[in-house]
């Protein structure tokens, strides 16, 4: 995904001087002024008192509930499903500040080798398609998507297209367009020869499907035999444009409908999506013949709150699914999973029972992640007898226990009961028997406690700076007044530098001292823009939004600098402390003694 890093900053600049932060916040959020803030209810998570802040005068939002927070930017970014460069092109429209062509020229200076690939990628895709509707090459690959139930309509929906069996097709195509074959090769079109005499085409006697990246352009191809055979997809292989663990199939397609729903479908294939689209399924997307990745669910998140997931009713598509469910839970999801029967994937059932049964039956009925857990586990054991029975509830009850609410737990509890024809009040007395070895645990200081959360509300980093070392505080402290005061910034880069503890903060203030070397002034939510980092920017707005006074005095920061550090020199005063126990066990006093004297000259420090 493109980082927006070639947006000119003039442009990024009119843009957050056109868009008030209050304006663009209050637009989706009902604001409360109390005193230099606004509060209201966080639009990125669900809550009952507003821990959601705006700050006019620093022009940003911070939310002490998730941690979300940056410019009006950001908020635009997180509220609507935009990528950088979409919000500030669709913002910059708004306030009809010209996008194109400030400093005389193409707004974004590209980088010509990937802009290269793009062109290529998106010619190759144009003649396939030709090839596949108009011509003789084409013919046997029509038969065949028809016979698949792909019509004209989604043939053209999707870009679907035909390489023909041949060696030279796309190397005549793109040298004729002068493109550099080598790049080419790199990018995935070509493959080279073994003899090192030249290239031939990659994808040959295929059915190919164009991979568009979130913004519609063509990144990669995943190209499908005729029939049997393997492999039975051929994908691009990674690229500088395309990685699979980041790419989501028909995003680009998808996501107004997924935003509106507020609800992504999750396939495993191509076909699946192509034929859900058929039957009024518009808010789906498919992984790359990869499983769901922490980046595939975070990229959803920022579009909408549930997710169903959708895989083959086989054992491997179940298994799937059931990986699937603490990703997607670890990224805010609510998730729900489909359920296929007799092992059919979601486009054979489609051609098999159509597209209504589908939508009523399979994605209406999809059940919830407990639920499937529960139908998952249970195959796993023989319940006629009664060994099976007894595991397959102790796996249940494990599954039911942590689950925060009474009501929801004894709803399963019955089912089980009713199912199982087991006592409801032994399976609640087993349940309770388990929750209280859990809370135990973590009594017991189990420095993993959360083991059995479903992820769902680890999200909460408690940002109380009460609660933090003081190190910590002092570091925050003095990177707020960095952020208000550049010759702040210019005493702390002369007397520490970069030597932040934490390394979130050590980052900040390098990109602050290079921003506030560029002559630019002290903004915040300037600052911000020029970071292009999601963890920074929400450290940052966490930062920006503390009381910290205007005025400061050097007594202050040297304060401060001194906490930071008195860690550093902690740390080595452990470690040579343990050098000099090392040292004495193993006979040398001399070292021991020499190294006792060194501890006692950091100490002074
Ligand atoms: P499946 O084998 O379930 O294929 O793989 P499918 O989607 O049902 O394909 P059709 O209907 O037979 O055409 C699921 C996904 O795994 C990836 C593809 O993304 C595919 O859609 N895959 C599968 C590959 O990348 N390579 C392969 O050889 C097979
Ligand atoms: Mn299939």
């Amino acid at each position: 995904m493109s980082t927006g890093r070639n947006i000119p900053e003039e442009v990024i600049e009119a843009v957050l001087l056109h868009h008030d932060i209050v304006d663009t916040v209050s637009r989706h959020v009902h604001l409360t002024k109390q005193g230099k803030y606004l509060k209201g209810l966080c639009p990125f998570h669900s809550e009952k008192t507003p821990s959601f802040t705006v700050t006019p005068d620093r022009q940003i939002f911070h939310c002490y509930g998730c941690g979300a927070g940056g410019n009006a930017i950001k908020f635009r970014m997180e509220m609507e499903g935009l990528s950088f460069p979409e919000a500030v092109k669709l913002m910059a429209e708004e306030a009809h500040i010209p996008f194109t062509d400030l400093n005389g020229s193409a707004a974004a200076p590209h980088n010509p080798e990937l802009d290269a690939l793009l062109q290529a990628n998106e010619w190759s895709a144009k003649l396939y398609h030709f090839l596949l509707k108009n011509t003789e090459h084409g013919k046997q690959a029509m038969d065949y998507l028809k016979g698949r139930g792909i019509g004209d309509r989604l043939i053209d929906r999707f870009g679907i297209g035909y390489a023909p069996a041949r060696w030279d097709t796309l190397v005549q195509f793109l040298d004729k367009r002068s493109f550099d074959l080598s790049a080419m090769e790199k990018g995935g079109l070509l493959s080279a020869k073994n003899d090192g005499t030249g290239f031939v085409d990659r994808f040959r006697d295929r059915v190919m499907f164009p991979i568009y990246n979130r913004s519609g352009k063509v990144i990669a191809f995943a190209g499908r035999i005729l029939g049997e055979g393997q492999p039975k997809y051929l994908n691009s292989p990674e690229s500088r444009l395309f990685s699979k663990s980041r790419t989501l199939y028909n995003l680009h397609q998808s996501k107004n409908e997924i935003r509106k729903k507020r609800q992504v479908v999750i396939f495993e294939g191509f076909g699946d999506v192509i034929s859900a689209w058929e039957a009024g399924v518009h808010n789906s997307v498919a992984t790359m013949g990869t499983a769901l990745t922490e980046s595939h669910a975070a990229i959803l998140k920022s579009t909408c709150d549930e997710a169903i997931v959708c895989y083959d009713g086989d054992r491997a598509g179940q298994s799937a699914a059931m990986k699937s469910i603490p990703i997607l839970e670890g990224a805010g999801f609510k998730v729900r999973i489909a359920l296929l029967a007799e092992g059919l994937d979601p486009d054979e059932y489609i051609r098999k029972y159509g597209g209504e049964r589908f939508l009523s039956q399979v994605i209406e009925g999809a059940v919830s992640a407990v639920k499937f857990k529960l139908i998952y586990l249970k195959k796993n054991h023989i319940l006629l007898e009664e060994a099976g029975k007894v595991a397959y509830i102790r796996e249940a009850i494990e599954v039911i226990a942590p689950l925060p609410s009474p009501t929801e737990r004894e709803i399963y509890l019955k089912e089980l009961s009713a199912d199982l024809q087991v006592s409801f009040d032994s399976l609640k007395q087993e349940c309770n028997q388990f929750r209280h070895d859990m809370q135990k645990n973590r009594a017991d200081g189990d420095n993993n406690a959360n083991w059995w959360n479903t992820g769902r509300h680890k999200k909460r980093q408690s940002e109380a700076p009460v609660l933090l070392p003081a190190y910590h505080v002092a570091e925050r402290r003095l990177l707020s007044f960095m952020l208000q005061d550049d010759e702040v910034a210019s005493y702390v880069s002369e007397h520490l530098g970069d030597q932040f503890n934490i390394k979130e903060h050590a980052a900040i203030a390098a990109y602050l001292y290079a921003y506030y070397a560029q002559g630019k002034t002290p903004d915040v939510s300037r600052f911000v823009s020029s970071l292009q980092d999601e963890k920074l920017e929400k450290v940052v707005s966490s930062i920006a939004v503390m009381d910290t006074p205007l005025e400061w005095s050097v007594q202050e920061l040297d304060d401060c600098i001194k906490e930071i550090r008195k860690v550093p020199l902690k740390s080595s005063i452990d470690r040579k402390k343990e050098e000099m126990i090392a040292a004495e066990k193993a006979g040398d006093f001399l070292t021991a003694a020499q190294i006792a004297s060194e501890i006692i000259a950091l100490e002074r420090q």
